[in-house]
């Protein structure tokens, strides 16, 4: 990874980090549970937010509780995709998912507080009321049924199919899932800023496809210990992947065609976005 995109995904982390425990505490019980289920991954959705701000002329500390509210909305969706109901997964981020290190209750709570904790972080920034608004509506819609459950529901639906879906189902049900946190991530700079968001929703969009496409590749060529999580559970699960229609060499192909299309969509910012060209590339050769 090239080590200014190393630094900033770094920097978003400890961002996020602060904004999260300084709104939640971390005392035994739920708060400790949040803190647990925050910390640890790459905090690429939190980077996506600081840098389309940083792009728009919007200050790091005005966008930190918007970094903060979508990797809390992140974290939440990973507490409950682990569950038993769900994908039953042991292991996130190199630790003990949730409900093993606590309880299935605890794991259910802790994602519904994060959940609210991301709509508590937009209402506290510094930002305009009008942001503040678009923000949250735009939140409600890409983490809701329209979006991110939506999709999760399509995915569980998918495995106790008869036929296995179409490209196209396929295609829609991750950008449901995965796509519809990344475009908000995307397009909250922007959004925050007054400015146009379609350059970053249209990168998110791309951005999106792609990461999901990544991720289900290295279900099957990664490294538990390098992702942090178990491997070469979707075909276990019948789960509906690129993968599982194109193959592994046509899903790499979709994805290179999809970051090409991501910094495509970054033109009109020039030299401005190279780092969210480098997170672009990353996408297509990341281990983790
Ligand atoms: C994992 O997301 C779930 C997907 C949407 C594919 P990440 O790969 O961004 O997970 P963390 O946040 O780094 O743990
Ligand atoms: C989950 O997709 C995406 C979410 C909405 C959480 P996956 O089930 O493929 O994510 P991993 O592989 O468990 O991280
Ligand atoms: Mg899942
Ligand atoms: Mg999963
Ligand atoms: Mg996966």
């Amino acid at each position: 990874m090239a080590d200014a995109l190393k630094d900033a995904l770094q920097h978003a982390a400890s961002i996020v980090e602060t904004a999260i425990r300084d709104a939640v505490g971390g005392q035994p019980g739920i708060p400790e549970a949040m803190m647990y289920a925050v910390c640890g991954g790459k905090s690429l959705r939190g980077f996506l937010v600081l840098e389309g701000a940083r792009l728009h002329g919007v200050e790091v500390q005005t966008a930190a509780p918007v970094a903060g509210a979508i990797e809390a909305m992140h974290a939440y969706s990973l507490i409950h995709d682990d569950l038993p109901c769900m994908d039953n997964d042991d292991m996130r981020r190199g630790k003990p998912t949730v409900h093993l290190k606590w309880n299935e209750a605890t794991a259910v709570l802790t994602g519904d507080a994060l959940q609210a904790l991301a709509f508590e972080l937009i209402m506290q920034g510094n930002i305009t009321p009008k942001a503040k608004i678009v923000l949250a509506h735009m939140l409600a819609i890409n983490a809701g049924e329209r979006g991110m459950v939506g999709g999760q529901a399509a995915d569980i639906a998918a495995e106790a199919a008869d036929e296995p879906l179409t490209l196209l189902k396929v295609n829609s049900l991750q950008a449901k899932k995965t796509g519809a946190l990344i475009e908000w991530a995307c397009a909250a700079g922007p959004r925050i800023a007054c400015a146009d968001e379609m350059p970053m929703l249209q990168y998110g969009r791309s951005l999106g496809q792609a990461f999901q496409i990544s991720d289900d590749i290295l279900d099957v060529t990664g490294d538990a210990d390098a992702v942090g999580k178990a491997v070469g559970k979707d075909i276990a699960a019948g789960k509906a992947t690129f993968v599982s229609l194109l193959g592994l060499d046509g899903a790499k192909s979709r994805a290179v065609e999809l970051v090409d299309e991501a910094c495509d969509a970054l033109a009109i910012y020039r030299e401005g976005a190279a780092t969210l060209r480098a997170a672009a590339r990353f996408v297509l050769n990341r281990t983790h």
